[in-house]
Formats: structure tokens, C-alpha cells, sequence
């Protein structure tokens, strides 16, 4: 965790720093905290027990939460919170949805150890498949999370899956991921980007190239599917999934082409009746997909699209400085001729009766298609593929991503940042409209 370290007590945190409070809460409540814009807030657990979004708080370290995060401080059995008063705004609220979502974690936590229990058989050794599902701002991401710490709390290691191309809890905006979750995820630092299993996207919503997001979508799952056959224990702590808000239209497509392709066996849905009705009707010839409406929690916080923007933003940032600029990368400068940059999909559009029998449209979404390099490449994020040959791209996850910074059009270089020094893993590139400016 983000601990401030023992000679960050209350002396040392007073100085020019704001004013300390007390928070006092009572059993089953929680506080609700947006971080200052401007500044981060520093906030510890005085007595009592409580968790931030399903990881429980240490007692009495001072933790450092970064400026505009928003999250609640939930205790079971009540808890005195020491924090600077300084935020946007903090509220305590009795109402919350907690009970119903320890419920269901502990009906899934049920069906773990039956899956434990039922190794050697196909079916009945997978454990819960789970997808959350439901409008922007419904608190899909944060239940994900209390659902992935709460059973890696007791000792699962439940896989993540996120096919939210907006924002990335995994990695970076633009893909798709997944990863073991082992312990509870910091409050602070998220999850820890150890080798996730990542697919490039490259844009933040699937109306691009939906034909690609399906593909890559089915590709993440060939690949867990694979991972589950041959590793009993993941394959019993079973996934939880988290998807977009976009549920009209082609998102309600994408989501039933998720929970299929993934084999969803459960699927939570959070805050809309309409959608919660519409998947119960399309699931109910499927007699192993329960399909279960939660209450959204009244602590969620809308996020507007500058809010969004900001946040990838710094995601990207975060990808290569940490957290805390406790990264350090590498800027390399590569020949036009070492690198191989494609994107996928595109290209005029010639209208099928305008073609011969049998041939290709030309926007055909999965064509691979080589990029120029020229200026326009300038600030571009790109996702190095793990493929050896051209025509293993499509089906490749990735192994990370470089910004580039400079293109030297006489000289034929590109100047680019790298997480870390050396050669890159794979000199075939993608590109999407993954951008990043540095601020
Ligand atoms: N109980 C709560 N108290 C305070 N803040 C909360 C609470 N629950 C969620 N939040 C915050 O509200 C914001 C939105 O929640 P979350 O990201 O889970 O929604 P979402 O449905 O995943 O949104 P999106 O559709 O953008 O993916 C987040 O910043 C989250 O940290
Ligand atoms: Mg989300």
C-alpha cells in the first residue's frame, strides 16, 4: 500500500498541511471521500476495522490517496478514521448496498469450494464465472474489485477480466485484459501490472471496429479457457468479469456476445431494470446463467467526459512514470526500417454489389493494414505485439507499449519511450488513436 511511512503522524502531517479531523462511524457505514483536485489526502485507520473497497485497511499506517480519486471507507462493525480535512467533499452514509454484495459473495465463495471439490470433472470443477454489467457510472469496476479482494482474501486467486476499453484497470485504455488477482487489490496503487494477458484495441470505444472487438474478446477467452484446463485452482476461483457502460444498441450486443463467449455463469447487473429484464429474457433458455439485480450504491460518482479524458491521461502517465514517478523510462531511437507499425481494419469503403463475386470489401475490419511513418505518428501510444510473423498479429496479445516522441523525417529515425532500456520484444507495431501528451 501507499503507506506514508511511520514520521507521518499527525506532528509531522501538521506544518503548513491542513487541519486534521476525526471521523467516527458506526457499524455497516461508510465514508464517502472525493480527493481534492489539487492536492492528495492523507488518511489513516485509528481503531476499529474497515475496507476500502473490499480491502481491509491496516491499522494506524497513513495512507496517501492522489488528488481526485473517489472512494468510500466501509466498516462492518464501526471504526474511527484520522484524516486531513482537506477534500473536495466526505460524507458519511448508513445506506449502502454492502450487504447484498457480501451476499453474493458468499454464494460465490459457495460455489468455489464445490468447483474445489469436484476436481477431475469437466464441468463441476469451474468455479463461478461472473459478469458485471450495467449503465455508466453504476458501479460496475469498484464491485468487480470488492468481489476479486474479497475472495482473494480468503485465499483465491480468482482471474480478472476487463473488457473496458475506456478506462483500464488493468492496463492502459484501449484493450482488454485479464490477471490473476492473488491479493487484495491496493486501494491506492490498483492492481500491480505483472504480465497481465493484454489485447490492443486501440480505441476507447467499440463503435470503431466492433467486428475487432468481438475477435479479441474470443481471443482473451481461447486463451483463459486454455490457462483454466490445465491449472485446477485458478479454474475453481473462477472469473469476475467487468464490462462497459455502453448497454444500448451494439453495447447490449457486445454484452451478450461477452457472456457467451466467456460462458458467464453469473451475471450481476447493477442499476437498471430494463437491461436486468431484457438479459433475463435473451439468458432463460440457458438453465446454468443465473441472472441477479443489485442495487447500485448511492456513493457512486458520475464522471464527466473531461473527468475522463483526465483519467486516462494519467493511466498512460502512470504506465510509464508509476504511480508516483517512482518509474524510470527509456527513450530509444529506432531506424523507420527496424519497425513494422500496423493498424487493423479500415481503408475506403467500396460497396459489396460494387465488387466482384467473391471478393473482400476493402474496409474489411480485420485487414491488417501497414502504416507510413510520418509526422502524423507524433505523441501516438503503440502496443509492441508479442508476434513473431505478420500474420500472427491479429491473434497476439501484446507485451506493453511505446509513446512516440520524436520522428526525424531526413534522418528516417523515431525517437520513442520505452517502460524499460533494450530491444523491443517485437519489432511489429499497432496503432490505434491511443495518444498521450505529456502534461
Ligand atoms: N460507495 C462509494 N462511495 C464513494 N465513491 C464511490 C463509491 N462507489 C464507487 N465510487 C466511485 O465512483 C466512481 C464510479 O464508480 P465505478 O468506476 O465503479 O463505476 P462504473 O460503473 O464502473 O463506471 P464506468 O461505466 O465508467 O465503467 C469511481 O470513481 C468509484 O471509485
Ligand atoms: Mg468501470
Amino acid at each position: 500500500m501507499a503507506y506514508g511511512g511511520a514520521t507521518l503522524g499527525p506532528a509531522a502531517a501538521a506544518g503548513n498541511s491542513p487541519a486534521m479531523k476525526q471521523v467516527k462511524l458506526d457499524k455497516e457505514s461508510e465514508l464517502r471521500i472525493e480527493v481534492n483536485v489539487n492536492s492528495s489526502l492523507r488518511l489513516r485507520l485509528l481503531s476499529g476495522t474497515a475496507e476500502i473497497f473490499g480491502t481491509e485497511m491496516p491499522p494506524e499506517n497513513w495512507l496517501i490517496f492522489p488528488p481526485r480519486m473517489k472512494f468510500a471507507i466501509f466498516t462492518w462493525y464501526g471504526a474511527t478514521i484520522e484524516m486531513q480535512d482537506n477534500t473536495e467533499t466526505d460524507y458519511v452514509a448508513d445506506e449502502t448496498p454492502m450487504i447484498s454484495y457480501v451476499n453474493v459473495h458468499a454464494v460465490l465463495e459457495g460455489r468455489r469450494k464445490r468447483a474445489k471439490a469436484s476436481a477431475g470433472d469437466a464441468d463441476a470443477s469451474q468455479g463461478p464465472r461472473v459478469i458485471v454489467v450495467g449503465p455508466t457510472d453504476s458501479g460496475k469496476s469498484t464491485l468487480s474489485r470488492m468481489l476479486l479482494s474479497w475472495a482473494a482474501k480468503q485465499g483465491w486467486k480468482p482471474t480478472f477480466v476487463d473488457l473496458d476499453i475506456g478506462q483500464g484497470s488493468i492496463t492502459l485504455p484501449g484493450c482488454i485484459a485479464a490477471t490473476p488477482i492473488e491479493m487484495p487489490i491496493d486501494p491506492v496503487e490498483g492492481i500491480p501490472l505483472e504480465m497481465p494477458l493484454v489485447y490492443f484495441f486501440g480505441h476507447n470505444t467499440p463503435t470503431v471496429n466492433a467486428d475487432l472487438y468481438r475477435v479479441l474478446v474470443k481471443e482473451l477467452a481461447q486463451i483463459l479457457e486454455r490457462q483454466f484446463s490445465v491449472n485446477a485452482e485458478s479454474r475453481a476461483a473462477g472469473m469476475v468479469i467487468n464490462t462497459m457502460g455502453f448497454i444500448d444498441g451494439l453495447g447490449y450486443d457486445l454484452l451478450l456476445h461477452a457472456i457467451d463467449t466467456f460462458q458467464a455463469t453469473v451475471v450481476l447487473v447493477l442499476g437498471q431494470d430494463k437491461l436486468c429484464s431484457m438479459l433475463k429474457d435473451a439468458l432463460k433458455q440457458k438453465q446454468n446463467v443465473d441472472v441477479v439485480k443489485l442495487q447500485k450504491s448511492g456513493g457512486v460518482v458520475s464522471r464527466n467526459s473531461k473527468f475522463r479524458a483526465i483519467a486516462r491521461n494519467q493511466r498512460i502517465r502512470e504506465y510509464f512514470y508509476g504511480l508516483s514517478n517512482d518509474l524510470s523510462p527509456h527513450s530509444s531511437i529506432a531506424n523507420f526500417s527496424d519497425l513494422a507499425i500496423y493498424r487493423i481494419g479500415g481503408g475506403p469503403q467500396a460497396p459489396a454489389s460494387a465488387l466482384p463475386i467473391g471478393a473482400q470489401p476493402v474496409a474489411d475490419p480485420m485487414r491488417l493494414v501497414p502504416v507510413n511513418i510520418n509526422r502524423d505518428l507524433l505523441n501516438l501510444v503503440l502496443a509492441v505485439s508479442f508476434a513473431k510473423e505478420q500474420d500472427q498479429i491479429l491473434s497476439s496479445n501484446i507485451a506493453g507499449f511505446i509513446w512516440i516522441t520524436d520522428i526525424d523525417i531526413p534522418r528516417k529515425k523515431i525517437t520513442y519511450l520505452a517502460p524499460s532500456a533494450g530491444e523491443l520484444p517485437s519489432k511489429f507495431l499497432l496503432m490505434g488513436s491511443l495518444t498521450w501528451i505529456e502534461t
